[in-house]
């Protein structure tokens, strides 16, 4: 199983590939399967602002193409943020794969800063059946 700080430094490579030509701010979010594999995604904005999306969204997508539906960790690092957390819609994102339990691993850009847990960050999540 990769470390929390393997998880970081996969954040941290993909947030180099951010598109980020509106905000200028560049984010890189990884995560870790229970299957012990590694998915990692960078922010992707455009010039219609709304359709842009999150780098947690990105690393979303490349898991469930791999085949992955569950997540064991995250981790999220911010170029221009000491501790960034995911916003509100990858929070219900990452739910959707992962539990209340499930640890998030907050980072700046030389490591982990705070470990929190899914559920700490979305209580009462919105879940079907
Ligand atoms: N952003 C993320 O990629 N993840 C988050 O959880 C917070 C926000 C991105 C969206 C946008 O490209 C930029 O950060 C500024 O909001």
């Amino acid at each position: 199983m990769a470390s929390a700080n393997e998880l970081f430094e996969a954040a941290r490579a993909a947030m180099a590939r951010a598109h980020v030509p509106y905000s200028k701010f560049p984010v890189g979010a990884a995560i870790l399967t229970d299957t012990g594999r590694l998915f990692a995604g960078c922010n992707i904005e455009n010039a219609s602002y709304p359709e842009g999306w999150c780098a947690e969204t990105s690393a979303i997508a490349h898991m469930v193409m791999a085949g992955e539906r569950r997540i064991a960790e995250v981790a999220v690092v911010a170029e221009k943020m000491p501790r960034v957390t995911p916003c509100g819609g990858c929070r219900q994102r990452l739910r959707e794969f992962g539990a209340a339990g499930t640890k998030v691993h907050l980072c700046d850009e030389t490591g982990v800063v705070e470990t929190v847990t899914l559920g700490e960050l979305l209580p009462k999540a919105f879940e079907l059946d």
